[in-house]
Formats: C-alpha cells, sequence, structure tokens
C-alpha cells in the first residue's frame, strides 16, 4: 500500500496499492492510522461493491442510516431506474445546497464521524469535490479570534441552511429530523482520537447564543471564508470508480457545481459519531 500526500501540509492523501473489496484487519489498521494523520484519503479507480462499501464503514463505527433500511444512499441526480430527479424535490435542493461548505449531519443529534463518498457516473467537467482543513484552519487564526471564539457555540439546522439557498425542506421527516432539539455545538471541536483542536463551522451553523443574528451570521461567514481558502483546500476531480473517506470531526467539504442535465451517481455510506463527543452541547 502506497499513502502520497496530496497538498504540502499533511491533509489529503492518495493511497493506492489495495483492493478496498478485500480488505483485511492489517490493511485496514495502516488506512486508519494515515486518515488520522491526513483527515482525507482518495483511493483511485477502487470500483467498491456495495457490500464491500458498508463495510468499509462498519470498520470506523456504526452506520447512520439516511433512508430506511438502507446502510448506503445515493448522491444521485438519477433515480435508481434511471430517470431523472426532479429539481424541485428535496433531494435535488440538499444536493445543490451541498454546494456549500459543510460537514455532515451537523444538525442532527450526532454530527457524523465520517463518510465514504464513491463514484459511479461522473460529468466530464465541473462536479469535483473539495475538502478544507479546519485543524490547520484552526492553528493560522489570529490570538484575537482564538479568544473570542473559545467559548462560542453555535445551532445547525438544515432548514436554517437550506433556506439559505431559497429551498424550504419539505419532508424533514424523511431526513430523520423529527420533533428534535436544533443541536448547539461549538465553534472549536478538539479532534476525540488525535487530541487536536478544529474549527467546527459550515453551513448549518447558525444563531450564536449571546450575539444578534447579524453578528453571529457575520462571525460564521468570516470564519468559513479564512477557513477555507489556499493552502487549506484541495479538489478531487473524480474518475467512475474513485472513494474517498473523510473525518468529519475536522474537515469542511462541498460539491462544485455541474450541468445537472448530465448524470452525477455517487454512493455515500456515513459513520455516525460518538454520543460522548459529537452530540450537542444542549442534549
Ligand atoms: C456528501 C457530499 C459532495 C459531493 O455526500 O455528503 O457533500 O461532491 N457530497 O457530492
Ligand atoms: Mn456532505
Amino acid at each position: 500500500m502506497k499513502v502520497e500526500a496530496i497538498t504540502e501540509s499533511h491533509f489529503g492523501a492518495k493511497v493506492t496499492g489495495v483492493n478496498l473489496n478485500t480488505l483485511n484487519d492489517a490493511q485496514w489498521r495502516d488506512i486508519e492510522a494515515a486518515w488520522y494523520e491526513y483527515a482525507v484519503l482518495v483511493f483511485p479507480g477502487q470500483h467498491i461493491e456495495e457490500a464491500a462499501h458498508i463495510a468499509m464503514g462498519e470498520r470506523v463505527g456504526d452506520l447512520e442510516q439516511l433512508v430506511a433500511d438502507k446502510k448506503s444512499v445515493p448522491i444521485s441526480n438519477r433515480k435508481a431506474d434511471g430517470a431523472k430527479v426532479d429539481e424541485a424535490s428535496d433531494h435535488f435542493q440538499i444536493l445543490k445546497g451541498n454546494e456549500g461548505w459543510h460537514t455532515d449531519s451537523t444538525y442532527m443529534p450526532l454530527s457524523a464521524r465520517a463518510s465514504i463518498l464513491a463514484a459511479q457516473v461522473v460529468p466530464d467537467q465541473g462536479g469535483q469535490t473539495e475538502w478544507a482543513d479546519m485543524r490547520a484552519a484552526y492553528d493560522a487564526l489570529d490570538q484575537a479570534t482564538r479568544e473570542q471564539i473559545a467559548n462560542l457555540a453555535a445551532y445547525h439546522s438544515l432548514f436554517y441552511s437550506q433556506s439559505k439557498v431559497g429551498h424550504s425542506v419539505n419532508s424533514g421527516a424523511s431526513y430523520g429530523l423529527g420533533n428534535q432539539q436544533i443541536p448547539l455545538r461549538p465553534l472549536v471541536k478538539v479532534h476525540p482520537v488525535t487530541g487536536r483542536a478544529a474549527l467546527f463551522i459550515g453551513r448549518h451553523a447558525y444563531g450564536i447564543p449571546g450575539m444578534s443574528e447579524e453578528d453571529s451570521e457575520a462571525l460564521l461567514s468570516r470564519l468559513v471564508e479564512f477557513a477555507c481558502q489556499s493552502p487549506r483546500v484541495f479538489a478531487h476531480t473524480w474518475q467512475p470508480g474513485d472513494l474517498v473517506l473523510w473525518d468529519n470531526r475536522c474537515v469542511l467539504h462541498r460539491a462544485r457545481p455541474y450541468d445537472y442535465s448530465l448524470p452525477r451517481i455517487m454512493r455515500h455510506v456515513r459513520v455516525a459519531g460518538d454520543p460522548r463527543t459529537e452530540a450537542g452541547v444542549n442534549a
């Protein structure tokens, strides 16, 4: 197995020389160690089968069930029968919403530990995914900002983030959003395994207690803008068969636009957070 850094800092690595369809325990241990170091691992040309994709997620932890009775979900603008997804649907509008910097499931009672996204059909142009290193972003903050945010938290809501892009979520229940409390999450997250501090922000975050709506929004967007820029960002241009594993506890990610009339078919497995470290502080 070969692990090659993608950026000049220890953020993002390309992993080759391993077949994820026949992954063994020793290989997984090496992958896991590299994952804690690089936070995002790109595995080109795996063409992983669904069962192996799910099994890989289960090595990381308990899976989130994003769709009833399914452990993997389509991140796709085509339905199972190949028909186009209606652009007015919640599903399509949330895919579009994913073009804003975010970390997965922060609006759920437990934010996600990990995501594993595999590409099946991708457009020739656009449709990349980008990741930004929130460990490096925290380290690069000036002292005054670090002190300002040290004890701040924000609410995280999918209704909020989607309304910002002009979409009102119709079927919240099918995204696991019942009448649950909106989670409140500190802006600085200490990684439960590595102990490193990271900014914990993104499109779902709003409403910092103790600040006006405007000041809260200004601070959160200033932080995202600062965090998500060179040298802390890299993009992956997908080829069919590629797979990426990322750590939602310390990176932001976003999809890039493309011609939505063309198919983009991906499959996602999402690993749940630990109730001791990924629950809201108001839970
Ligand atoms: C996701 C996501 C980005 C993309 O699957 O959680 O944000 O490029 N995907 O599809
Ligand atoms: Mn996402």
